[in-house]
């Protein structure tokens, strides 16, 4: 087995292990590392009873047991999407909590177990909560509400539900969901919560002009009016949780589209979010219609961030005093990389390397690694095929197995072959919505723990 990893400077991991205060909250992350959201794909799902949907189990505690553990593990852990009704998922067997779910019950029981698991060695465990809008499948929904009726086309083997613009009581019904999700959480022992304000999620369908036409005071006309829903959600969350809660977003620090958000764009929309009281934002870019996330340009192949020059832009431009904390997300894989990342950005954030790697920031702090490990061929390149394999690999370590080596040449070859069973279960399942779980790897995986880095 090849054991190559992606090559680095020499440099010191120092920078990396300083604890990062946030304010206002004054919660302190224990280094700079970040574990970016990941949809895991592992809760209760019911195609025909929506209540019974997005209650997390055993396999989602053990699985954030592990990025939780070590004294150098990840300082923040933001779980995957948390939709916040039934039937606009981001993902079937997402976790949900809706207006409707008390805080009690089997529901509330297991959301307080991750958040226990996760935070044994001192991480903070931020979720992230989503309204996917206009990027729901339909097949769950074909009604969908976004900022106005702009149809998202056919994109990555789904179909989407045709939107409407939200109405004013829908308005108020979202803006319910995230603050009662916020206090919710906060009751389960969870640090905080981060919006999912980017790739073309319902939030950021109010933040860009290429899908928010409207008139009224949430159209694009001014910072303010694009920025009315998030300024809404945030103040809501504000008066039902203590000064403490983390309040932070992800967002689009660009997106490759006529009208889409720019880095000026953004910019603006971080300051504002600052004078909110937003605690971090994890920048990030691209949509469903462009994504993004690849190695194309020669600058980006040089310093592995794939948003980092328009990220840039957004964090040069902030006051020199911002309080707001910035991380940049998206393609960092070696040590140099993240250490120079930190020049523009207080911390980094890192997905599908921590679906690999779970152990990842404690082998790069404790010097037994300069770098992630670098997969075979396309995985890296299409991210479609990363993501498959990424969420294999969440899968596997929530069932107390060490995740497959994607550098592994065997390995890689078995998974390719349960890839294409997957398939034609995916294609076979159709409407039904019966057959939802991640690719199941075929091939032997050690028990977790019992292989050491190298
Ligand atoms: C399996 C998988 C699930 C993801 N789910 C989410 C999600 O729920 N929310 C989100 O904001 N980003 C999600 N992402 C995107 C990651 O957070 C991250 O922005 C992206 O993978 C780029 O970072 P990376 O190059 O380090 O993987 C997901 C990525 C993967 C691979």
């Amino acid at each position: 087995m090849s054991s190559e990893r992606y090559s680095s400077e020499s440099v010191s991991p120092e920078p990396l292990a300083q604890p990062l205060h946030f304010h206002p909250s004054g919660r302190v992350s224990k280094n700079r590392f970040l574990k970016s959201p990941m949809a895991e794909a592992l809760a209760s799902w019911s195609p025909k009873v929506p209540s019974e949907r997005g209650i997390p189990n055993d396999e989602l505690v053990e699985l954030y047991k592990r990025w939780g553990e070590g004294k150098n593990s990840w300082g923040v852990i933001i779980t995957g999407n948390i939709d916040i009704e039934f039937d606009a998922l981001d993902g079937l067997a997402d976790m949900v909590i809706t207006p409707e779910c008390p805080p009690e019950g089997e529901r509330f029981e297991a959301f307080k177990k991750i958040s226990a698991a996760a935070k044994v060695d001192g991480s903070l465990i931020v979720a992230q909560v989503t309204h996917p809008g206009r990027q729901v499948q339909a097949r769950l929904n074909p009604v969908a509400i976004s900022a106005s009726d702009v149809q998202l086309e056919p994109k990555m083997g789904m179909t989407f539900g045709k939107p409407h613009a939200a109405t004013k009581d829908e308005i108020a019904r979202i803006v319910e969901g995230f603050a009662h999700a916020a206090e919710y959480l906060h009751k389960a022992g969870f640090d905080g919560i981060e919006l999912h304000a980017a790739h073309g999620y319902l939030i950021s369908q109010f933040l860009s002009r290429t899908t928010n036409k409207r008139t009224d005071e949430y159209g694009p006309q001014t910072i303010e009016s694009r920025l009315r829903l998030v300024s809404e959600i945030a103040r809501a969350i504000k008066a039902r949780v203590p000064a403490d809660f983390i309040v932070s977003a992800k967002l689009n620090s660009v997106e490759f589209q006529d009208g889409g958000v720019t880095p000026a764009d953004a910019n603006e929309l971080c300051e504002r979010l600052e004078a909110l009281g937003f605690d971090f934002v994890e920048l990030s870019g691209g949509t469903y219609e462009a994504l993004g996330m690849g190695y194309e340009k020669e600058s980006t192949q040089k310093r592995e961030g794939f948003f980092l020059e328009w990220a840039e832009t957004v964090t040069k431009s902030l006051s020199a005093d911002h309080k707001m904390k910035t991380y940049i997300v998206g393609g960092l894989r070696s040590l140099g990389a993240m250490v120079k990342a930190l020049d523009s950005f207080d911390g980094i954030a890192i997905g599908r390397p921590a679906a690999a790697e779970p152990r990842l920031p404690i082998d790069l702090i404790e010097g037994r690694i300069q770098g992630a490990l670098k997969p075979l061929g396309d995985v890296e390149a299409d991210f479609g095929l990363g993501m498959g394999v990424a969420l294999s690999q969440i899968s596997q370590v929530a069932k107390g197995k060490e995740p497959v080596r994607h550098n592994d040449p065997v390995a890689i070859e078995t998974f390719g072959r349960d890839m294409g069973e997957w398939y034609q279960n995916v294609v076979k399942d159709g409407p039904n919505m019966e057959y939802i779980r991640a690719i199941q790897y075929s091939g032997p995986l050690a028990p977790y723990g019992t292989v050491a880095s190298k």
